[in-house]
């Protein structure tokens, strides 16, 4: 694979996160994952946390408030003032860093925990991800990673749109395969880490109606603002907007595989 189809890949990931509005999506549904890993990983004050590939800083805003010392990393600056509102509401201050899962800009064994929700999932070449992220922990250090399962309601909404997008990139793997128990053991065999799983879920985001929820999504989340606007020039909006409100009327729970790990 080619620097030029890579970095390709990387560009448009990060255009389609900058557009629309990210944040009021996290803030819709993905909020309450961030506590929920900081408290099952027991992030203690003075621990030096990264959030990777942190967004607004669901998980580091979190992390902070409980007492660590919190570095955000995303490949999408854009995202970095809505996260500074938000830790402001929150009363406390993160360092906000441009950078690449697949590259990270940190020393070897730099962290005491390695946090991301959502993230690190969307990064296309797995295995580069896991070994960068066991590289910058130190010995004994933590990781907890949350990813859409695929079986989930919010798993099968990717695959729904997905299947109207262009064929992804040659570049990389799939993001649901983070979802997979099996995928993520086989990722981290020689990375000399232990592990456990757990699947959660979170709510189906609140709205008055199926309508209402398919407006707001295709309006503000990236990927989906993409599927519109290129199914809107070949005829098959309406029917990709019909699979949508089935999915928004079952308001499904979205199930996504928790994973924790040590690193030896
Ligand atoms: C679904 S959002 C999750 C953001 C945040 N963790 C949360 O829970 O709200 C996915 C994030 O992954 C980031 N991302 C995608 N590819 C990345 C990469 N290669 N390196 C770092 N961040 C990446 C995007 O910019 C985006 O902020």
């Amino acid at each position: 694979m080619s620097v030029t189809e890579l970095e390709q890949v990387k560009q448009m990931a990060r255009r389609s996160w900058a557009c629309g509005d990210f944040p009021a999506i996290a803030r819709m549904q993905l909020w309450p994952v961030g506590a929920r890993i900081v408290e099952r990983m027991a992030v203690a004050p003075g621990e030096r946390v990264l959030d990777l590939a942190c967004g607004t800083g669901n998980a580091g805003i979190r992390a902070a408030e409980a007492g660590a010392e919190v570095v955000g990393v995303d490949l999408t600056p854009e995202l970095f003032d809505a996260g500074r509102a938000e830790a402001a509401e929150a009363g406390v201050e993160l360092e906000w860093v441009e950078g690449d899962a697949e590259d990270l800009p940190f020393a070897d064994e730099s962290f005491d925990v390695v946090l991301s929700t959502f993230g690190c999932m969307f990064a296309p070449r797995h295995d580069v991800t896991a070994s960068e992220l066991v590289r910058v922990l130190r010995p004994g250090g933590r990781f907890g990673i949350c990813s859409w399962t695929p079986e989930g309601a919010v798993g099968q909404s990717f695959q729904t749109f997905g299947r109207y997008l262009p064929p992804p990139p040659k570049v990389g793997q799939p993001p649901l395969l983070w979802g997979s128990e099996q995928h993520v053991s086989e990722l981290f065999s020689e990375l000399g880490v232990d592990l456990e799983f757990a699947r959660e879920t979170v709510a189906p985001p609140q709205f008055g109606s199926a309508d209402e929820a398919v407006e707001f999504t295709v309006t503000k989340f990236g990927p989906l603002m993409m599927a519109k606007r290129l199914t809107t020039e070949d005829g098959r909006w309406p029917q990709l907007r019909a699979e949508l409100v089935a999915q928004f009327e079952r308001a499904e729970p979205g199930e996504y595989l928790v994973v924790a790990g040590r690193k030896r």
